[in-house]
């Protein structure tokens, strides 16, 4: 079952445009995209993007030639991707409804499979676990996993850059973030853009849950590293450089917002 907050969020119809408004998400996207295409197999791999909202990576991945699937809880995102898919030369992109812990696909049937989003939305580290381990099950040996997780301190950093620490609703949610990682946000509906009921990771925790599922040999990437602290959209090459630079240097992973955790799926036993 979705969490009802979640699933409400989700329901305003925001996440078709979230990424393209100002220049932190920008950021997102273009650094996501770029590890992507260099962390994921060549194309056509197939490729599933649990929680892939309304195919926003799915897209271009598609056009670039994968075959990419998409699952997804909330109905409208479905819709979102199937539109996009009638489109001419769209055939490989496809979207199902489902959820993360109880995938609706065969075992070992992707080369690949992304989850930038779910992991966050999943607030019991039971339910994160089981959803790294039906990713594993549904890569063929020797696939990859490559999963999302918000940093710990990504409020914090956020509510400076955005000058609303002294609002006491968000001084409170940020208090929370610090204490456990529990993400709760009272006024959804009065305030979205303070997101909704999610938990945000220590590095080492999204890693740790996904060896707990099985996977092997996982490498962190911070995605926007510490470029997402400046907002300035004119400077996007220097946003890179930075970002790049120390996209694996654990002792700055915690100062991104996303960071990314990519495992291998575990090859067939010899027998
Ligand atoms: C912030 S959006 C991310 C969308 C897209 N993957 C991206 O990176 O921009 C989080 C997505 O995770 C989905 N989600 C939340 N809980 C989920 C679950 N238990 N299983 C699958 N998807 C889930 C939401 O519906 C939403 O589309």
């Amino acid at each position: 079952m979705l969490d009802p907050d979640v699933a409400a969020h989700y329901e305003l119809g925001l996440e078709h445009s979230r990424l393209f408004i100002d220049g932190r998400a920008r950021l997102e996207f273009v650094r996501t995209l770029e590890l992507l295409t260099r962390l994921l197999p060549r194309p056509p791999a197939r490729v599933l993007d649990v929680g892939g909202g309304t195919g926003v990576y799915a897209l271009p991945l598609t056009e670039l030639g994968y075959q990419v699937r998409v699952v997804e809880p909330i109905r409208s995102h479905i819709d979102d991707v199937e539109t996009q898919a009638s489109e001419p030369d769209l055939s490989g992109l496809s979207a199902v409804l489902g959820d993360a812990r109880d995938l609706p696909e065969n075992s070992d049937s992707y080369d690949a499979v992304l989850m930038l989003g779910p992991l966050y939305h999943l607030t019991e580290r039971v339910d994160r676990v089981q959803a790294f381990r039906e990713a594993a099950r549904v890569t063929r040996p020797g696939g990859v996993v490559i999963a999302a997780g918000i940093s710990r301190f990504a409020s914090l950093i956020d509510g400076l850059k955005r000058q609303i620490l002294s609002d006491p609703l968000f001084r409170s949610i940020v208090e929370r973030d610090l204490q456990d990682g529990q993400h709760r946000n009272p006024d959804v509906t009065g305030h979205p853009e303070y997101f909704t009921t999610a938990y945000f990771h220590l590095p080492t925790e999204l890693s740790e849950e996904a060896i707990e599922a099985g996977l092997t040999e996982p490498q962190m990437y911070a995605v926007e590293g510490p470029s997402w602290i400046v907002e300035n959209i004119d400077d996007l090459d220097n946003q890179l450089f930075a970002a790049r630079a120390v996209e694996q240097e654990p002792s700055l992973m915690a100062a991104t917002s996303h960071f990314i955790v990519v495992g291998l799926a575990a090859p067939a036993q010899q027998s």
